[in-house]
């Protein structure tokens, strides 16, 4: 499973990606307002300069045709060869213009904003190479219908929780019976354990906020810490 950070800060970027885990970055223009880039095309630039990453998603503006969806897809793609996903909303413009960059283009594509099985599979028949799921806002969502506490049957995860694995769950199961191409990535990240439910679950990538990264390198009891604290003290006792 693919690790990709969630944010328009480049230096978040560069940060993490020498320890080398991360294979990617998705933006948006909520992304780029909260880092300060209105020059999003700059920023892009200097994300794709970054070594080690594969793929960085680039978001057309929402509100177009298809063609003119096409068209702005070509450009963000100009700014990074072959390394640009064009991020594109998934509404029946996007989707189109979405077949039309993979198929006449060759071009890349991530649809964003998908929040059920069948969208998910729309996006796969329009050849998207990445499907984003935003696991935190239908979490917030479903919880607002729900309640906090309610508990799914088994007693062990949310109602909220339950939903998001089932979705998730059968995204990945589409994309195998049917032979997709596409990858399932999970989005809207809040926390570790949408990391460990998406993993669960079998996508094929996550997009996480960099506080989210760094915090995968913990345990929830501070054992990992403790523990290399405990054998640095230790290692006093060694000669040699
Ligand atoms: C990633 O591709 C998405 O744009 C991102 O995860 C948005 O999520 P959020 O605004 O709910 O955090």
């Amino acid at each position: 499973m693919k690790i990709f950070l969630d944010t328009c800060n480049v230096e978040s970027v560069r940060n993490a990606a020498d320890t080398g885990l991360i294979s990617g970055v998705t933006t948006n223009p909520t992304l780029a307002q909260k880092a300060g880039r209105a020059d999003y095309r700059k920023m892009l630039a200097q994300m794709c300069d970054i070594i080690g990453l594969e793929s960085v998603s680039a978001q057309v503006k929402e509100d177009q045709t298809a063609e003119n969806m096409f068209l702005e897809g070509i450009e963000l793609e100009s700014i990074c060869r072959g390394k640009i996903a064009v991020k594109l909303p998934m509404n029946p413009h996007g989707l189109t213009a979405a077949k039309l960059l993979r198929r006449k283009k060759g071009i890349n594509t991530n649809i964003t904003l998908v929040f059920r099985p069948s969208q998910a599979l729309l996006a796969m028949n329009a050849g998207a190479d990445f499907v984003s799921y935003f696991m935190g806002r239908q979490e917030a969502k479903l919880k607002e219908k729900w309640g906090e506490d309610q508990k799914a049957p088994s007693g062990t995860k949310s109602y909220a929780e339950s939903q998001i694995q089932r979705d998730l769950e059968r995204m990945v199961n589409y994309k195998e019976r049917y032979r997709f191409g596409s990858q399932i990535l999970a989005a809207s990240i809040r926390n570790v354990e949408h990391v460990e439910l998406a993993a669960d679950c079998g996508v094929d990538a996550v997009s996480v906020p960099p506080t989210v990264f760094w915090e995968m390198f913990s345990d929830n009891l501070g054992l990992t810490e403790d523990g290399i604290k405990r054998f640095l003290k230790d290692r006093e006792f060694l000669t040699g």
